[in-house]
C-alpha cells in the first residue's frame, strides 16, 4: 500500500501567512502540518509515500526531503495547477501503478492517526472507504449520506443544503478503480475535478464504498480561526519537556514545553505552551494554548492563545496579544516615537485588531 499526500494548492484563505510559504508547513504545536501527515502515514506501515506539489514544491522538499528522518520513501509528483484533489489523483497515476493507497490532504490534522483505518480497509473487500465525521456546518465540506447498511450512497461538495451531517473528512482510502473514476468525471462549478464527485462515481457503478466514522477531534487548518484551534487540541496532547533553560525568578508549570536553547527569563509560562528551540522570554507572561516557535524574542509583553513563527521579535506591548497569527520575521513593539499613533507596516490581506 501507497500513501499520497495532498500538498499542492496555493491556501488563499491563510492570506497573508501563505503569500510567502505553502500552508502545510504551517507549524501547529511547533510541528509542520506536512510532518504530522508523515508521521500518521509511516505510523499505520506505509512507508511509500506521493508528496503531490504545485507553486511552493521547492519549499517542501527542502523542507521535508527524501524522508529519511522518518524511515520513509518520499517521492514528488507535480501537479501544474490546482486542479482539484481527484486531478492530483490523475497526475499521480503512474507513481500509484494499481496499488491500493490511503489519500491524505496535507493541511489536515486528525487525532490518534489512520492506524485503524489502514487495517480496517486491508482487512476488508470494500473499493473505497472515507474518513467521515459530524460537524456543525457541513455546507463547508464535502458531505456523505449513508444508508441503513451503513454503506455511502451519495456524497455531494459543499452543498447549500446539506443532506446529512457526516462531513468529509480529507483521509481517503483507494483501490485502483478510482483511477477510472478520476478519468470519467467532469469539472465541477468551482472548475475543479472533485474527488467527491469521483466517489460518486464509484457508488453509482455499484462498487463498494464504506465510511470510516471518526470520533476524535478534526481540524482542516485552511482558516486562521481553525489554526489556533488546531494548535490547542494538539498542544493539549503534547507530553512537556524542559530541555532549555528557565531561571529561578520565572514560574513554569509542569505543562510547557521548553525547546533546545530556549530561554525563559524572570517570566512566567502557563500551558500548555511551547517555547521552540533558541527563542527567548524576558519579563513578560505566556498563557495558555500558545506555540512560540523559532528563534523568537518576546520582551515586556503578555501573549495568550497565539502562535508566533521564527525570527519574530515581540517586544513592549502595551496590552495583551491575544487569538493571533503572528508571521514569520515580524517585529511587533512600542514605539517610543512622538506623534503617539499606532504605526504599521503590513502586507495584503493582513488583519489587526486595535484596542
Ligand atoms: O478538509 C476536508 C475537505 O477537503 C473535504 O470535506 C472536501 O470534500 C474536499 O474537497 C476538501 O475541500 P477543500 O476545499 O478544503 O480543499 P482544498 O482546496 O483546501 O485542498 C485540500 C488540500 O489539497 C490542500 O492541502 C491543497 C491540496 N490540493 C488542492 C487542490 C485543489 C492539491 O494538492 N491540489 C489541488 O488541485
Amino acid at each position: 500500500m501507497k500513501g499520497l499526500i495532498l500538498s499542492g494548492g496555493k491556501g488563499t484563505r491563510l492570506y497573508p501567512l501563505t503569500y510567502t510559504r505553502a500552508k502545510q508547513l504551517i507549524p501547529v504545536a511547533n510541528k509542520p502540518i506536512l510532518f504530522r501527515v508523515i508521521e500518521a502515514i509511516r505510523d499505520a506501515g506505509i512507508t511509500d509515500i506521493g508528496i503531490v506539489v504545485g507553486d511552493t514544491a521547492e519549499e517542501i522538499k527542502a523542507t521535508v526531503g527524501r524522508g529519511n528522518r522518518w524511515g520513509v520513501r518520499i517521492t514528488y509528483i507535480h501537479q501544474p495547477q490546482p486542479l482539484g484533489l481527484a486531478h492530483a489523483v490523475k497526475v499521480s497515476r503512474d507513481y500509484l501503478g494499481d496499488e491500493p493507497f490511503v489519500m491524505f490532504l496535507g493541511d489536515n490534522v486528525i487525532q490518534g492517526g489512520i492506524t485503524e483505518l489502514v487495517r480496517q480497509f486491508q482487512e476488508s473487500d470494500w473499493n473505497a472507504q472515507i474518513v467521515l465525521t459530524r460537524v456543525d456546518h457541513p455546507e463547508q465540506y464535502g458531505v456523505a449520506v449513508l444508508n441503513g447498511e451503513g454503506r455511502v450512497v451519495r456524497l455531494i461538495e459543499k452543498p447549500k443544503e446539506p443532506p446529512s451531517d457526516l462531513a468529509l473528512v480529507g483521509i481517503y482510502m483507494f483501490d485502483h478503480h478510482i483511477h477510472q473514476a478520476v478519468d470519467e468525471i467532469q469539472p465541477s462549478w468551482r472548475g475543479e475535478l472533485e474527488i467527491t464527485d469521483a466517489i460518486q462515481w464509484l457508488v453509482e457503478h455499484d462498487y463498494k464504498v464504506f465510511p470510516y466514522i471518526h470520533r476524535g477531534w478534526w481540524i482542516d487548518t485552511g482558516k486562521p480561526g481553525d489554526m489556533l484551534e488546531a494548535n490547542s487540541m494538539v498542544l493539549q496532547e503534547l507530553t512537556p519537556v524542559i530541555e532549555g533553560f528557565v531561571d529561578r525568578d520565572s514560574e513554569v508549570d509542569c505543562r510547557v514545553t521548553v525547546e533546545k536553547g530556549a530561554e525563559i527569563i524572570n517570566s512566567v509560562v502557563r500551558g500548555p505552551t511551547i517555547i521552540g528551540e533558541r527563542s527567548r522570554i524576558v519579563n513578560s507572561y505566556i498563557g495558555p494554548f500558545t506555540s512560540i516557535y523559532h528563534d523568537v524574542v518576546v520582551e515586556n509583553s503578555e501573549i495568550e492563545r497565539s502562535i508566533v513563527l521564527e525570527n519574530s521579535v515581540i517586544r513592549d506591548l502595551p496590552a495583551r496579544l491575544q487569538d493571533s497569527l503572528i508571521g514569520r520575521n515580524v517585529v511587533l513593539t512600542r514605539s517610543p516615537m512622538k506623534p503617539k499613533a499606532f504605526k504599521m507596516n503590513l502586507g495584503d490581506y493582513s488583519q489587526v485588531g486595535v484596542l
